[in-house]
């Protein structure tokens, strides 16, 4: 039984050139205990794939245009604001990309993760403050009674998102949607941060979505990864089959630039060109103008995703030729 699934998600904005699909026929699920890595250049949609589930994009300019989203069950678009709010907290929980905006800065840590709580529970005020303290200690913050009481300015930026962390787990949440979590941080810290991550799905067996755009952090974390391109899912396979074998030529490109997580040195551009915003999207398959192996059938039709091999789907016409 599945936790999570996207079923043909198509999530479109208003925009000055007209409606414009941010993401287009998105499919996926998620089993309770796994971890699944979103991966793709930033633009590609992925943020906007989380925010759907959360049903957190304003609308307008956004909508969903077309496909669902179930969660335990129970279809969450559609639902109204009112009938999404239990849902997050207790069933989704998210850290977002930003640390320092997320967090409010004229409140101490202590406040925001209680309040975080009160919004879904009701406990007296010292068990408030106990489950805030114990979250904060979960997170790796030391001395965790004392820092209840400071403010986001007061902690580095590896704390702030430990807070955040804490702040998405106080809830208990069965899934776990990590964007970008350990961007701003440094190796170290990101290695901690993906550490905790996966300790928390031991002992909760939440599922968690970790996004990235670091094929490192995807090797590092998760069970299953969704590769993602100009708003579509071009790639999806168990992670140990994207390293040995990876059948479409974007995902090929983003292994030969994979930045380690343990040495800091800027990412190598082995993909020349830029993703295409998306109201100037080629016609046909999108990575074409990119692609060294691009054919003139390319641009006449957009590659589905097409399964391969067992749990191992590509969206590329040439896939077959790259599985032998
Ligand atoms: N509020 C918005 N209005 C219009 N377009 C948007 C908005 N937010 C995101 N987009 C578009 O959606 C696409 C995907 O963005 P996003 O999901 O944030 O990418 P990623 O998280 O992969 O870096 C981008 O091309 C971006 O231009
Ligand atoms: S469909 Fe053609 S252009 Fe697109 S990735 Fe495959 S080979 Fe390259
Ligand atoms: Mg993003």
């Amino acid at each position: 039984m599945s936790l999570l699934d996207v079923e043909n998600l198509t999530t479109a904005f208003m925009t000055e050139r007209g409606e414009v699909n941010a993401i287009e026929d998105v499919s996926f699920s998620l089993k309770p205990g796994e971890i699944l890595g979103i991966v793709g250049e930033s633009g590609s949609g992925k943020s906007v794939t989380a925010l759907s589930i959360m049903g957190l994009l304003p609308s307008p300019p956004a909508r969903i245009a077309a496909g669902l989203v179930r969660f335990d069950g129970r279809v969450l678009t559609g639902l109204s604001e009112r009938q999404m709010q239990p849902i997050r907290g207790p069933g989704i929980g998210m850290i977002f990309q930003e640390p320092m905006t997320s967090l409010n800065p004229v409140f101490s840590i202590g406040e925001q993760i209680m309040e975080t709580i009160r919004a879904h529970e009701r406990l007296a005020p010292a068990a408030l403050r106990a489950r805030a303290i114990a979250m904060l200690d979960k997170v790796g913050i030391p001395a965790a009674a004392r820092r209840l009481d400071d403010y986001p300015h007061q902690m580095s930026g590896g704390q702030r998102q430990r807070v955040m962390i804490a702040m998405a787990l106080a809830c208990q949440p069965r899934l776990l949607i990590a964007d970008e979590p350990t961007t701003a941080l440094d190796v170290t810290i990101q290695a901690q941060i993906l550490d905790l991550l996966m300790d928390l799905r031991d002992e909760f067996g939440m599922g968690i979505i970790i996004i990235t755009h670091n094929m490192g952090v995807i090797a590092e974390t998760a069970d299953r990864v969704l590769v993602m391109y100009a708003g579509r899912v071009i790639e999806q396979a168990p992670v140990a089959r994207i390293f040995d074998q990876p059948l479409h030529p974007y995902t090929r490109g983003l292994l030969e630039c994979v930045p380690s997580l343990t040495e800091d040195r800027p990412r190598l551009v082995a993909i020349p060109g830029t993703l295409p915003e998306p109201s100037r999207r080629p016609p046909g398959c999108r990575f074409a103008p990119r692609c060294a192996m691009a054919q003139p059938a390319c641009t006449e039709a957009v590659p589905l995703l097409e399964s391969l091999q067992a749990e191992h789907s590509a969206a590329c016409f040439r896939a077959r030729e790259l599985a032998s």
